[in-house]
C-alpha cells in the first residue's frame, strides 16, 4: 500500500529506500507513515503504518493475525505476548516500526504443520483454559519462560542465583508466569500443564 500523499501530505523515500509521508494534524503533532516489512509466523508482510502504531495493532488491525489479543493495552495483563526471535515480549508495548529484521511468532505459529507444539496439546490435556482469550499470550510466554530457564535464569523465587540447573517447580512456574493474567482463573491447570512440559 502507497502512503496517501494527498490532502496536502508531503511524502518521498527515505535513506533506505521506504516509502515515508508525512503531514501536520490539526491539533499540531505530527503524523509519519513509514512502510515496513515483518515477518510474522514464517510469512513476510508490507505495510503502511504511523511510527506510533504498535505491534500489537500492526499485527491485528493492519495484517489481520489475531492470535495476540489485546487485555490491557499497556502491559499489564500478556495477553498480547508472543515471541521477538525467541524471547516473550509484550507486542502492546513494542513498536512495529523497530521490529522489520525481527522473527516474530505468535502462539498460532507454533504448531509444526498439523502438529501441535508441546505446550499446546498439554493445555489441551490438562484443560489449562477456560474462555480461551489469555490462551495465546500463555502459550507464547511459556514457551520463553521455558528458554529462560534452561539457559539457566534466575527468579525472584530461586533459592539459589548461581545453580547451572533451574528446578521448575511449582513456585518457579507461577512465579515466571506471572505477567500474564488470567481472569478465568484456570492457573490450577495451566501450571500443572507447563510443568509436564518442563520435565520431559
Ligand atoms: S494487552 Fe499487552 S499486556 Fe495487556
Ligand atoms: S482462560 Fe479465560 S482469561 Fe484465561
Amino acid at each position: 500500500m502507497v502512503p496517501d500523499l494527498a490532502a496536502g501530505r508531503k511524502g518521498g523515500v527515505d535513506w533506505s529506500g521506504r516509502l515515508v509521508a508525512a503531514a501536520f494534524a490539526p491539533e499540531g503533532n505530527w503524523i509519519v507513515d513509514v512502510e515496513i516489512r515483518l515477518r510474522v509466523d514464517g510469512t513476510q508482510h508490507r505495510l503502511v503504518v504511523d511510527t506510533r502504531t504498535t505491534l500489537l495493532d500492526a499485527l491485528r488491525e493492519r495484517l489481520g493475525i489475531t492470535s495476540a489479543k489485546k487485555g490491557c493495552d499497556h502491559g499489564q495483563c500478556g495477553a498480547c505476548t508472543i515471541l521477538l526471535d525467541g524471547r516473550r515480549a509484550n507486542s502492546c508495548l513494542a513498536l512495529a516500526v523497530a521490529h522489520q529484521d525481527t522473527d516474530i511468532v505468535t502462539a498460532a505459529g507454533l504448531a509444526d504443520g498439523q502438529e501441535l507444539h508441546p505446550l499446546q496439546r498439554a493445555f489441551i490435556d490438562h484443560d489449562a483454559f477456560q474462555c480461551g482469550y489469555c490462551t495465546p499470550g500463555q502459550l507464547c510466554s511459556a514457551v520463553g519462560m521455558l528458554q529462560e530457564a534452561q539457559a539457566g535464569w534466575p527468579s525472584a523465587v530461586s533459592r539459589d542465583l548461581d545453580a547451572d540447573e533451574v528446578v521448575l517447580e511449582e513456585a518457579e512456574i507461577a512465579e515466571r508466569m506471572s505477567g500474564n493474567l488470567c481472569r478465568c482463573a484456570a492457573y490450577a491447570n495451566i501450571v500443572p500443564a507447563i510443568r509436564e512440559v518442563a520435565g520431559r
